[in-house]
C-alpha cells in the first residue's frame, strides 16, 4: 500500500495543522452544511453551532479565517427527500458540501485546511453508516460507496477526506480510489479508534443522522474495549495509508490517545465531540469560566499526545485569544 508522508507536508497550512506544537494551529472547527440560501439555524443542544447553507458558511469561514482559524471540517446535512438505502446523495458532485469545498478552495487557495466527513449515515434513509443487507451492515458492500464519497470530496478540493464510518478495509480502498484518479496528494484522516459512545447525541441532531433502528455497536468499538483493539485499528489504518489517525470521543479516552500515540508513526487527532461540548456549555454561564475549563481540557489533550484537536470550542477560543 502506498504510504505518502509528503501528504502532510504538502502545504504550509497542512504542516501547521499536524506539525506545530501550539494549540492554536492544531484546532479544527466543525461545520454543518445544508441546502438552501441564507440558512443559519442554531442547533438547540449545541449553542453557538449552526447548520448553514453554502453562502452563509462561506461568510462564516471568512470571518473565522480573520481570527486565525485555518482548519475546517465540513459535515453534510442531507435533505430527507434525497436519502436512500445506499447514500447515493453523498457522492453527487454538486451537493452543498462539495460546492462549499470548491468555493472555499477558490477563495482561500492552499492557505486553509479543508477536511470533509466521509460516512453514509447522513445520506441513508435508515441512518446507518453502511448498506444494510440481510438485516446487518454489510462491510464489503459499504466500502466501495465510501470510496466514491471520498473521491467526490477530493475532486471538490478537500485536503483530507475523513472516514468516520468504522468499516474494515475502507482506508485501503479510499487510498486506491484516490490514487487511481490522480488525487495522490489528498490525505486521509481516519477515525480509527471510534467508540460506540453515548456522547454523540447532539451531533446526530445536528447532522440528522440517528439510526432509525438498532445502534452502531456492530462497527464502532465497545466502550469497555482495551488498548490492543485500539492499537490494532490504528496500526491497520496506518498500513492502509491513513495520514492522520483519530480517536473519539476525547474526554473518556485520553489513556487510549496516550497508548496509541506511543505506538504509531502518524499524527494523532482527538475529537472533542458534541456531548462533551454540550456538557461544557451547560456547566458554564460566562466566557471567563469557559475559558478556564476549555484551557484545562485542551491541555489535557496535548499532554495525552494529541497533535490535532477537532472541537466545537475552536471559534470561541480563537476569537478571544484563549491560547
Ligand atoms: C458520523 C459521525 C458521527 C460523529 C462524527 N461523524 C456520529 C456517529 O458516529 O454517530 C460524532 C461527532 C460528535 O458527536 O460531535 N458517523
Amino acid at each position: 500500500m502506498k504510504i505518502r508522508p509528503r501528504i502532510n507536508r504538502w502545504t504550509q497550512a497542512r504542516r501547521n495543522l499536524v506539525l506545530e506544537s501550539s494549540i492554536n494551529s492544531s484546532l479544527v472547527q466543525p461545520h454543518f452544511v445544508v441546502d438552501g440560501q441564507g440558512v443559519n439555524d442554531e442547533i438547540i443542544s449545541m449553542p453557538g453551532i449552526f447548520q448553514q447553507s453554502v453562502d452563509v458558511l462561506i461568510e462564516t469561514i471568512s470571518k473565522d479565517v480573520e481570527f486565525g482559524i485555518n482548519n475546517h471540517m465540513l459535515f453534510p446535512v442531507i435533505d430527507s427527500s434525497l436519502k436512500d438505502p445506499y447514500a447515493s446523495a453523498a457522492h453527487v458532485d454538486d451537493m452543498p458540501l462539495q460546492n462549499a469545498v470548491r468555493l472555499l478552495r477558490e477563495r482561500f487557495g492552499d492557505s486553509i485546511v479543508i477536511l470533509t466527513d466521509v460516512c453514509l449515515c447522513t445520506a441513508t434513509d435508515h441512518g446507518h453508516c453502511g448498506v444494510i443487507h440481510n438485516e446487518v451492515i454489510d462491510n464489503d458492500r459499504t466500502i466501495p460507496i465510501l470510496s466514491k464519497i471520498a473521491l467526490s470530496h477530493a475532486k471538490a478540493g478537500a485536503d483530507y477526506v475523513s472516514a468516520s464510518d468504522m468499516m474494515d478495509g475502507r482506508v485501503k480502498l479510499i487510498r486506491e480510489e484516490l490514487e487511481a484518479n490522480g488525487y495522490s496528494n489528498t490525505g486521509i484522516l481516519s477515525y480509527s479508534v471510534k467508540y460506540s459512545s453515548s456522547f454523540y447525541g447532539p451531533f446526530r441532531e445536528a447532522a440528522s443522522s440517528s439510526p432509525s433502528f438498532g445502534d452502531r455497536s456492530s462497527h464502532q468499538m465497545d466502550i469497555k474495549s482495551g488498548y490492543p483493539e485500539a492499537i490494532l485499528e490504528a496500526t491497520t489504518d496506518v498500513q492502509e495509508g491513513a495520514d492522520i489517525i483519530m480517536i473519539k470521543p476525547a474526554f473518556t479516552y485520553l489513556d487510549v490517545v496516550r497508548e496509541v500515540s506511543k505506538e504509531i508513526t502518524r499524527p494523532v487527532a482527538v475529537y472533542n465531540v458534541s456531548g462533551e461540548y454540550s456538557m461544557v456549555m451547560a456547566a458554564t454561564t460566562d466566557v471567563q469560566s469557559r475559558r478556564k475549563m476549555v484551557s484545562e481540557i485542551f491541555h489535557s489533550f496535548k499532554r495525552a499526545g494529541a497533535d490535532v484537536i477537532v472541537s466545537y470550542h475552536t471559534r470561541e477560543a480563537m476569537e478571544n485569544n484563549w491560547f
